[in-house]
């Protein structure tokens, strides 16, 4: 089993180019089968989920290789339309494919997607929203077996904005004749790249951003090429780390409206933080204070998914900060492995309450899920002594070189790679 190993207490200085994003990409991946042609993917992050949406892709018959630092995939000749178990297992955000290969094929079969470390994953609204298309989905043991032969367009009220629900319903929404309109649609950034990676191919889709989305069905496609976005939360852990340890971090290929809700609690808790174009710029003396209580929500809100590394970063804060995790049910599993460390933390139901300490103190520590492990590496970067990290592969899954991205800011971490 690999580790991460961190000698805590430096600061960190330098300049980074933000990764691609994993949450943009691995929807545009499952989109890739709209079109009986090729596409090639710039800026395609190297991460674990993007080899497991690979191999989907290449078991649904499309040709899916990297070209140098460009994923090019081909789907002109797709022959199946069902996702196995062991596919489904390794990434439960597959289930998006559903609603593409509906819409290019008709059918589609996969094992039904499990709850994963953040809690129970339903994916009612994804269903609900293709059954109203038309889509007859049948769940047969564990198994969702969906005809689709003629989707129509129509108007789809989602109960609450599901990012992967409105994903899944854009891409089931371009087989069908007619004109869909998502409304109460997520307004996440990656929603609007998957609408832009869309149009690219030439889809009719607009309203990306706000809380309708319009799709008009069955539109002729071309080979396209499209630029992921940056990873808006990657940016978020290398800022919180930077705030955690101290020193001076510039963020580049970065859209700094992206994580305006981030950046806004960083410089409540004490450091300098200016945006520019395509650029984020942190200050830190290491020494910060609360931050007031930090409630996610949906975009524009505060991203659940940084709610770890903020956490993390204001373990040695001066004050309380309250965290209230309003997302998902079970997004605390890293407060255990950051008390290891000395944090002082109090969880009751969705809301913990940070009490900052002079010190924390290195310790052997476990990855409980993407971005609780994220949160291990920034208070590992703020600790004395040394962090041991195991179960790597949850930061795997999103994060394309951690330990190359902190070396170059000047973190003392290795990678401790044991077959
Ligand atoms: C996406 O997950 C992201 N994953 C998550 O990032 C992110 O935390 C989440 O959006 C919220 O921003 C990817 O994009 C691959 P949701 P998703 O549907 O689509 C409930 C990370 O760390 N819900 O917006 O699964 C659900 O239980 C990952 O990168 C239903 O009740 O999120 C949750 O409480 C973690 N029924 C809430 O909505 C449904 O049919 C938000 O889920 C669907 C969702």
């Amino acid at each position: 089993m690999s580790h991460i190993i961190i000698q805590g207490g430096g600061r960190l200085e330098g300049t980074l180019n933000v990764q691609g994003a994993k949450n943009s990409v691995l929807p545009i991946l499952a989109a890739t089968i709209l079109h009986p042609g090729r596409t090639v993917l710039r800026g395609c992050p190297h991460l674990s989920d993007v080899e497991a949406s690979i191999r989907i892709l290449r078991h649904l018959g499309c040709t899916a290789d990297w070209e140098g630092e460009e994923l090019a995939v081909d789907a002109s000749s797709i022959s199946r339309w069902d996702i196995p178990d062991h596919l489904m297992r390794e990434m439960r955000s597959s289930v998006v494919f559903l609603g593409a290969i509906l819409a290019r094929l008709g059918w589609a079969e996969m094992s039904y997607p499990g709850g994963c470390e953040l809690g129970p994953r339903p994916i009612d609204l994804h269903l609900s929203s293709l059954r109203q298309l038309g889509a007859d989905l049948r769940e047969e043991g564990g198994c969702l077996r969906c005809t689709a032969q003629h989707m129509s367009g129509r108007e789809i009220a989602l109960s609450l904005p599901s990012v992967g629900a409105t994903e899944n319903a854009m891409l089931a929404a371009c087989g069908a004749e007619g004109e869909t309109v998502l409304v109460n649609a997520a307004r996440e950034p990656e929603i609007t790249d998957l609408q832009e990676f869309l149009r690219a191919m030439g889809c009719r889709v607009r309203g990306a951003g706000s809380s309708t989305i319009c799709i008009q069905g069955r539109q002729p496609t071309h080979d396209a090429a499209y630029t992921v976005m940056p990873d808006r939360i990657a940016a978020a852990t290398y800022l919180s780390a930077a705030a955690a340890a101290g020193g001076e971090v510039e963020l580049r290929r970065v859209h700094h409206r992206h994580l305006s809700t981030v950046t806004a609690a960083l410089h409540a808790s004490g450091c300098q933080v200016s945006g520019g174009e395509g650029q984020i710029v942190l200050r830190s003396d290491g020494r910060l204070r609360s931050a007031g209580t930090i409630r996610t929500a949906p975009y524009p809100g505060f991203p659940t998914d940084a709610q770890a590394v903020l956490m993390a970063a204001l373990l040695r804060a001066k004050g309380a900060t309250v965290f209230v995790e309003n997302i998902f049910e079970n997004r605390y599993r890293h407060v255990d492995e950051l008390c290891r460390m000395g944090a002082d933390i109090s969880v009751a139901d969705r809301v913990a309450v940070v009490t900052g300490v002079r010190e924390l103190y290195g310790a052997q520590v476990r990855c409980t899920d993407l971005r609780g492990g994220a949160a291990l590496m920034v208070a590992g970067l703020a600790a004395q002594g040394t962090t041991r990290i195991g179960d790597i592969f949850h930061i795997q899954r999103g994060y394309e070189d951690p330990v190359g991205d902190l070396r170059q800011l000047g973190a003392d971490i290795t990678l401790e790679e044991t077959p």
